[in-house]
């Protein structure tokens, strides 16, 4: 038998999994606490956990465990159209497994041998994973002075590339991307024949997510693909239910190059029900308001720590005045069990990056005692 290495596809060969925040199993082997003890402030996601009535939906679908779930998630499909207030249709939306799953598929799908997709440096990695694992190359833009998107720095990078990624707001760096850069860069690519994957995952924690949000523009842009997602401000975080919105002509597409049954008879009611909940989603916005309040002040009084306000539920903090870098600072915190989201494995940054999320009062108010202790021993 010839080894097993030289029977790999080569663009697979390479591939290194993403470094992720959320990485709870591996603090708690490292730092002795169970994993219901550490508090991860590394993942972004709703501190209230998901509404009782996606919690329900999921126990009351038990019975249906028995059976396949349906395979184009066509309930969920119909709930969220109308939940976009009739000016899309079912046919205009994929669900898939998380919305990671979309990135992956938008990516094999669509970048042909030879193709380049063009994305920000920093920015989720999951994008330039996506594209690897398609044997196809990435090319990164730089953000600009304060971590902001520049569309002059995009244009420049834009031609000759099929497909670009576009996170807003960003993660890591929690900056909106102005509207006026947003629609530079779509006209863009739209002259250039350019398909554009535009994460909205985190928009949901926007104030005015509604006259941000893209997804009532895809008529202008049917380049355009519009990438949600039901783990974050629903926290339905471990059961993977994301979608993404487009011209039914890419969505068709999709749908039919997706595994089938991507999405679980859980998710799916659980998914439905979580959206209909709008009073969770606005007791969670209010707390999401205050809470951010309340860091900003506190994160603000450590002078090693560097940042601006925060647009998304998380901070994007620059600690190399602390002299410490950030994964001096992310153990230091573990031994307190309180995980923080080192940086330094995001392209384009260096080692002196930290991402907090906002979570409950009483959980900040641990996470801001944790700094003190873990800053005094400098
Ligand atoms: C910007 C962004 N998009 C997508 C995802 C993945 O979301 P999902 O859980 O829906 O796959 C993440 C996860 O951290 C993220 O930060």
């Amino acid at each position: 038998m010839k080894p097993i290495e030289s029977l790999v596809r080569d663009n697979v060969r390479n591939l290194k999994p993403c470094v992720h925040g959320a990485e709870v199993y591996g603090a708690a082997e490292e730092s002795g606490f169970k994993t219901e003890e550490i508090l991860d402030f590394s993942s972004s996601v709703n501190p209230l956990g998901p509404s009782q009535k996606a919690l329900d939906a999921i126990t009351g679908a038990f019975g249906k465990i028995e059976a396949y779930p349906d395979s184009n998630s066509n309930a969920l499909r119909q709930i969220l159209a109308e939940h976009f207030g009739g000016s899309i249709t079912k046919d205009n939306i994929v669900v898939g497994n998380g919305s990671t799953e979309l990135m992956y598929l938008f990516a094999e799908a669509f970048l042909r041998r030879g193709e380049k997709a063009v994305m920000a440096a920093p920015t989720f990695g999951e994008y330039e994973s996506a594209v690897r694992k398609t044997g196809e190359c990435v090319k990164f833009v730089r953000l600009g002075g304060n971590f902001q998107i520049e569309a002059q720095a995009f244009r420049q990078e834009m031609p000759g590339c099929k497909l670009l990624f576009l996170c807003n707001p960003n993660n890591p760096t929690s900056k909106l991307i102005p509207q006026k850069t947003l629609t530079e860069i779509l006209d863009t690519a739209l002259s250039q024949d350019m398909l554009v994957f535009l994460d909205e995952d985190f928009l949901e924690f926007i104030d005015d997510e509604k006259s941000r949000t893209m997804i009532h523009r895809i008529d202008r842009y049917p380049n355009l693909f519009i990438l949600r997602s039901f783990t974050k401000i629903f926290g339905l975080t471990g059961l993977r239910c994301g979608y993404g919105v487009a011209n039914p002509e890419i969505i068709n597409v999709l749908l039919c190059s997706k595994i089938p049954w991507n999405v679980n008879c859980l998710a799916q009611p659980a998914a439905i029900a979580a959206l209909k909940d709008e009073e969770h989603l606005k007791v969670t916005r209010a707390l999401i308001k205050q809470e951010k309040a309340y860091l900003q002040k506190e994160l603000g009084q450590f002078s090693g720590f560097c940042f601006s306000e925060p647009d998304a539920n998380f901070f994007f903090i620059d600690i190399r005045n602390t002299n410490l870098t950030a994964n001096a600072l992310k153990h230091r915190m573990l031994k307190q069990g309180i995980l923080i989201r080192d940086c330094s494995s995001f392209v384009g940054l260096n080692e002196f990056y930290i991402r907090v999320a906002v979570k409950t009062h009483e959980e900040n108010v641990r996470l801001i005692d944790a700094f003190k202790k873990a800053l005094k021993a400098v």
